[in-house]
């Protein structure tokens, strides 16, 4: 099977998108799960992928609606990744990407707070095995993340050094699929992309209602930005994810007549 990292990255090109769309639907929502199907067939054209979270999984439930929306993105070619955050232990890691599998998803987020042995090691070796993708946090995106993003780790690389620059070169050692950064740093961005020496993508969230700027974080080295607000609260939801699709899309564009 194709690998995940390969997948997205087709259907950028295709789609000419970065923007990955967060499907945070309000969960007390009538009509739900219709909402999400609508939602997606509306952006469908200027994304690239999708990313769904508790907002869904806790009132539809894995296989009485987030199944649906799941077999729904892909009939419209977009890949999709569960942010699920994994952070326990390998054994129960694993159960649960066993399970997003099932329900088809091709790619979930990881904490690296766990570390590898009987921490992600087992969430690695069997996504691998199935194809599927691993996106690992590097520094989120709200505020309070630097009190612990920030925090010094003794992760046997000589002098004790920041978490987020452990994490990329875990990310990177790892053989991850994306490292994810949030857009409201953009200058962790650059840090990070360095570390990654082009072989991660880094996914940013945070533009838009957390405040990061779609261009700094483009300029900055992020590869797809994930974006949910904007679009969701936004009165013509297509419209806003065209709008973004673009503007993300002419950044890239100056970011590499740049290099
Ligand atoms: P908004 O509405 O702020 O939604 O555009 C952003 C989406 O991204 C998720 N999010 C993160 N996920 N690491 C992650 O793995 C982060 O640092 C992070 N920050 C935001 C959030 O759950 C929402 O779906």
């Amino acid at each position: 099977m194709e690998k995940f990292a390969d997948r997205i990255v087709k259907s950028s090109k295709k789609r000419r998108s970065k923007i990955i769309l967060a499907l945070d639907l309000n969960p007390s929502t009538s009509n739900l799960l219709d909402k999400g199907l609508k939602l997606l067939s509306q952006v469908s054209q200027s994304v690239c992928a999708v990313k769904i979270n508790r907002h869904m999984l806790l009132p539809l439930g894995l296989f009485g609606g987030v199944e649906r929306l799941v077999d729904y993105a892909h009939r419209l070619g977009l890949p999709a990744i569960m942010d699920c955050k994994l952070n326990d232990i390998g054994s129960t890691n694993r159960v649960m990407a066993e399970w997003f599998f099932k329900a088809g998803f091709d790619a979930l987020t990881v904490s690296p707070y766990v570390g590898w042995e009987e921490g992600l090691e087992p969430v690695f070796r069997f996504s691998k095995e199935q194809g599927k993708g691993l996106l690992v946090l590097t520094y989120m995106s709200h505020k309070g993340a630097e009190q612990t993003f920030e925090r010094a780790l003794l992760a046997g690389y000589g002098k004790p050094k920041p978490a987020y620059k452990v994490f990329a070169r875990w990310a990177l050692e790892w053989k991850a699929d994306g490292a994810i950064v949030g857009a409201t740093r953009p200058e962790k961005i650059v840090e990070v992309k360095r570390i990654l020496k082009g072989e991660v993508s880094i996914y940013s969230p945070g533009v838009g209602v957390q405040g990061g700027s779609l261009e700094e974080a483009v300029k900055s080295g992020a590869d797809y930005l994930i974006v949910g607000r904007s679009i969701l609260r936004a009165e013509n939801p297509g419209e806003a994810a065209e709008s973004l699709r673009e503007r993300a899309w002419k950044a890239a564009g100056r970011r590499r007549g740049a290099t």
